[in-house]
């Protein structure tokens, strides 16, 4: 029998009842900002028209394996049909007929923003196609604080300055393509080892492998987290960002995804991000505490007991909504999850004309089950519809204009009609298993053009370097010979020992922690060649005095067993390229397209050089990587501590040359400027109201009765029958902190403050193009010179022309931790050296930027970006987390099983 239960009258009466003073999480309420509020008024009018399980049915997706159609979101009574979600950087994973574009490592290496854009709006764009509504993409956590971490490659670079625009547009790309960008992790996700108890307890390996009790917490301070691992999300979140993943590993001994301080006060705060935070796969580590820290929505939607997924056990679907009814979380926390989600599908447009989804993730048959765990609704389940449009160009373009020459000696490159072609090595060819033969491209078998895990993709086809030279070779009637396999060294002797040029093929491979190669759990174990790649260099070199290296790899190799030898005239960096790898390859071989990709990375004499690592064996059961280099990662270590490299970041060379002149230092706007546009004001109010609540009959969040359920699919619905109590409402916050209010910061941070020019002319005798860049030194403990620009521009024969750089704000400022807020260093009485150069270390100009007057932290004009700064409230009893991230809630009790334990009956629902 049903009952009546006011729940909104107990809601609103019991205010602040049971909670002690200054424990509060304040979750802030969107009001949507900028070009944001559209989006916001369309996404209220739907979330205020839905019950609470409706909206709980938006938050929690229905369970792996549960089903191959929508995940999440399905509510009939207003005819939305939900939403689909999908990885990867890569291409839209584990289907058909859709590319396998370059690793966005790739992207980077080109530093070429059109490029970057480019592949990622057809990525955007082929995800839409098939009807997936949130794409898992773009990557920037890691960042790639150590070259050993197994998926930098699905991102871009250690320099939060190139890593920051590349993101920024990969999200801007994808989301113009129409799915909604789904930045991810956040933050400190630097390394595959210890992410997951489950995952890597699982590992049995003597020696090796060593139980953990909790993901690993990395621990940065608060500058470092800011000027390094924070600065690329305020690029995305400015550039329309509209979906965020929480990572797996803790930051400063709090789960990521219930960091309040995270999730709520810099995400949503200081960033003042717009749309949802999702948990990663296996991320969530709790149901209350996850909603009142800001996460919005819980991926495939259950957890996952002693790692067994399809259960259909959650931490919200049922119990969300028995913690909006008991109190535990507030009904406005809810309503912004909603209102959040349906904020981003409503800032796509995907409103209007978004196609069905017409395939299934992971699963390649034309029929089958809609649920497959319920084994229910036989159906045709793909269309196998064909989005690949005219990508395969983007992909070659971004392919050839990525690949790096590190060396080319005496012009051996391009290639000029050689009489006869040796290449050597297992990379040039392709797989005995085809492109797709290992599940995730967990194998290195024939040439590698993507990593492994859930950033891979499908190959529609790969085209292997082998392949393509053999067909651009019969143009000029080249003998072609070749040997694939890496250990048969007799035959690679005597092959090479004919040609007049030999390519041989090296690689390494890495990716996501659940597969394991050879000891490489996700992290790569060594920064060397595998499959014996550096004995096949100079067993080549041995014999052939024309050597050309190619490297596929996700990341620095160190080059010093081969690198000088006198055999080795060329060398080429070609990184992951995805389905297009041969064919872009040869569009640099034979000079078609002249090289202009530049190392996103140093390349390092010695491993030791980099002075960061992975940790391989946890220092606790609860593994603490505390980032203790801070601010110096990859150049910026190598300038602090005065080691050579091998190849310094930004570095490249050219089938031309360019020179450099005339460098002309602007300033655009004075001093007084710096604080004018820094708006700050509060995000939230005290309790605030998202959407009326009426009074409901309890059966409304029971199952009903009109449905049957389906075998671990998660439904919102408490169980019939369930006897509980509505708990005192959550209380209101007695501070609401400032934060700026507009998506990227304090708009102030991304003023043009000055413009900075110089004059390249290309000095050789074929057209090129040029990797600009502009570095500057900020003084105070700063690194000693940081990326501050980069512009790619191509040049004819004997052509000059000026290249400029705007320089933002934010760009010469540096986070003050006592003012919670970004400085302008020159307001410190800091002058900014200026450099531009062809690399960190080849910088051909300098001059400098005056200082703006004098005093210390909080003299001279000071940006309002965090709370606290031009006026704002300081937020001191704001959050008062524990050390271990936990607050009393009173009202929850939930079970280490993910399920709520029921408080007193009071009342009873049927
Ligand atoms: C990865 C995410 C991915 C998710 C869904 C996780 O294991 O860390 O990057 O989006 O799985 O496949």
């Amino acid at each position: 029998m049903a009952h009546f239960l006011p729940y909104v009258a107990l809601l609103v009466a019991s205010v602040g009842a049971q909670y002690p003073e200054g424990s509060l999480y304040s979750p802030r309420v969107s009001n949507g900002y900028g070009n944001w509020s559209t989006a916001y008024t369309k996404a209220r009018a739907f979330v205020c028209n839905l019950t609470i399980t409706e909206k709980v049915n938006l938050t929690t997706q229905t369970g792996t394996g549960a089903s191959y159609g929508y995940s999440l979101g399905i509510i009939p009574r207003v005819g939305f049909r939900g939403l689909a979600l999908d990885d990867s950087p890569t291409g839209v994973r584990s289907t058909d007929y859709t590319s396998a574009f370059t690793a966005p490592l790739n992207m980077a290496m080109t530093w070429d923003r059109d490029l970057i854009y480019a592949q990622a709006y057809a990525n955007g764009a082929e995800h839409k196609a098939k009807g997936v509504n949130v794409a898992y993409s773009p990557v920037v956590g890691p960042l790639g604080r150590s070259p050993e971490g197994g998926r930098n490659w699905e991102g871009y670079s250690p320099d939060p300055y190139l890593s920051g625009v590349s993101f920024g547009l990969t999200v801007a790309g994808m989301n113009a393509g129409g799915t909604i960008a789904v930045g991810k992790h956040f933050v400190l996700y630097e390394q595959e080892h210890f992410r997951q108890v489950i995952e890597w307890n699982s590992y049995d390996l003597p020696g090796v492998t060593y139980n953990i009790t909790e993901p690993y917490s990395a621990n940065a301070d608060d500058r470092t987290l800011h000027e390094l691992y924070l600065w690329p999300w305020y690029d995305a979140v400015h550039d329309g960002m509209a979906a965020v993943m929480c990572s797996y590993n803790q930051v400063n001994n709090t789960q990521s995804c219930q960091n309040n301080h995270l999730l709520n006060d810099i995400l949503k705060g200081e960033m003042g991000f717009q749309g949802f935070i999702v948990s990663d796969d296996g991320s969530q580590h709790s149901g209350v505490l996850s909603a009142l820290a800001g996460m919005d929505m819980t991926i495939l939607g259950e957890t996952s007991p002693n790692g067994v997924e399809g259960l259909g056990i959650s931490f919200w679907g049922p119990n969300l909504t028995q913690s909006v009814l008991n109190g535990s979380v507030p009904g406005w926390r809810l309503d912004d999850m909603a209102t959040r989600i349906m904020a981003a599908y409503y800032y796509l447009d995907q409103d209007q004309d978004f196609p069905e989804l017409n395939f299934a993730q992971g699963n390649l048959a034309t029929y089958g089950y809609l649920y497959g765990h319920a084994m229910a609704d036989w159906r045709q389940i793909n269309q196998h519809v064909d989005v690949r449009d005219h990508h395969a160009e983007i992909i070659r373009r971004v392919g050839a204009n990525s690949i790096i020459m590190l060396k080319n000696t005496n012009n051996t490159l391009p290639l000029k009609s050689p009489k006869q072609l040796a290449i050597i090595g297992q990379d040039a060819g392709p797989s005995e298993y085809g492109p797709n033969g290992c599940s995730d491209r967990g194998c290195d078998n024939g040439t590698l053009a993507m990593g492994w895990g859930s950033g891979s993709t499908n190959f529609p086809y790969l085209v292997d370097p082998l392949s393509a030279i053999q067909q651009r070779a019969l143009k000029d009637r080249t003998v072609v010979q070749f040997v694939l396999d890496n250990y048969d060294i007799p035959l690679i002797d005597t092959v090479v020992a004919q040609a007049t040029a030999c390519l041989v093929f090296i690689n390494c491979d890495s990716g996501e922690g659940y597969i394991e190669i050879d000891n490489n759990f996700g992290d790569r174990k060594n920064l060397t060649a595998w499959l014996r790649g550096d004995e096949l260099v100079n067993e080549v070199a041995g014999n052939c005095s024309n050597t050309i290296v190619i490297a596929h790899t996700p990341g620095p190799i160190i080059m010093e067993p081969w690198i000088n030898h006198p055999n080795v005239t060329a060398v080429l960096m070609a990184g992951m390229p995805g389905q297009e790898s041969g064919n872009s390859l040869v569009d640099v071989l034979y000079g078609d397209v002249n090289p202009s990709g530049k190392t996103p990375w140093t390349i390092a004499k010695a491993r030791g050089d980099y002075g960061t690592d992975v940790m391989y064996k946890p220092n606790a059961p609860v593994p603490q990587l505390n980032f203790t280099e801070g601010l110096f990662i990859d150049y910026r270590h190598f300038d602090h501590a005065g080691i050579a490299p091998r190849f310094p970041f930004g570095f490249g060379l050219s089938y031309t040359t360019f020179s450099y002149s005339n460098l002309r230092i602007a300033p655009v706007l004075a001093a007084t400027n710096a604080t004018s546009s820094a708006a700050t004001s509060p995000q939230t109010t005290v309790n605030p109201t998202v959407c009326p609540y009426t009074k409901q009959n309890a059966s409304a969040y029971t199952f009903p009765s009109t449905i049957s359920s389906l075998t671990d699919y998660i439904y919102p619905y408490l169980p019939r029958n369930t006897s509980f109590t509505i708990g005192p409402a959550y209380p209101a916050a007695s501070v609401i902190p400032t934060a700026p209010g507009t998506p990227g910061g304090a708009p102030g941070l991304w003023d043009t403050v000055c413009t900075i020019t110089a004059t390249i002319t290309n000095t050789g005798s074929v057209p090129g193009q040029e990797v600009a860049q502009l570095y500057l030194a900020l003084g105070n403990g700063e690194p000693v010179r940081q990326l501050r620009g980069f512009n790619k521009t191509m040049f004819a024969v004997g052509e000059s022309n000026e290249v400029a750089f705007a320089v933002r704000r934010r760009d010469v400022s540096i986070w003050d931790v006592p003012s919670q807020t970004w400085v302008d260093v020159r307001t410190l009485g800091t002058s900014v050296g200026v450099f531009v150069g062809a690399s960190s270390r080849d910088l051909r100009l300098n001059g400098t930027m005056a200082a703006l007057g004098s005093g210390g932290y909080g003299g001279g004009s000071v940006l309002t970006s965090g709370y606290g700064g031009g006026g704002g409230a300081t937020p001191t009893s704001y959050a008062t987390e524990a050390s271990d991230g936990q607050i009393n809630v009173p009202v929850a009790t939930e079970a280490s099983d993910g399920q709520i334990n029921l408080p007193v009956a009071t009342g009873s629902a049927s």
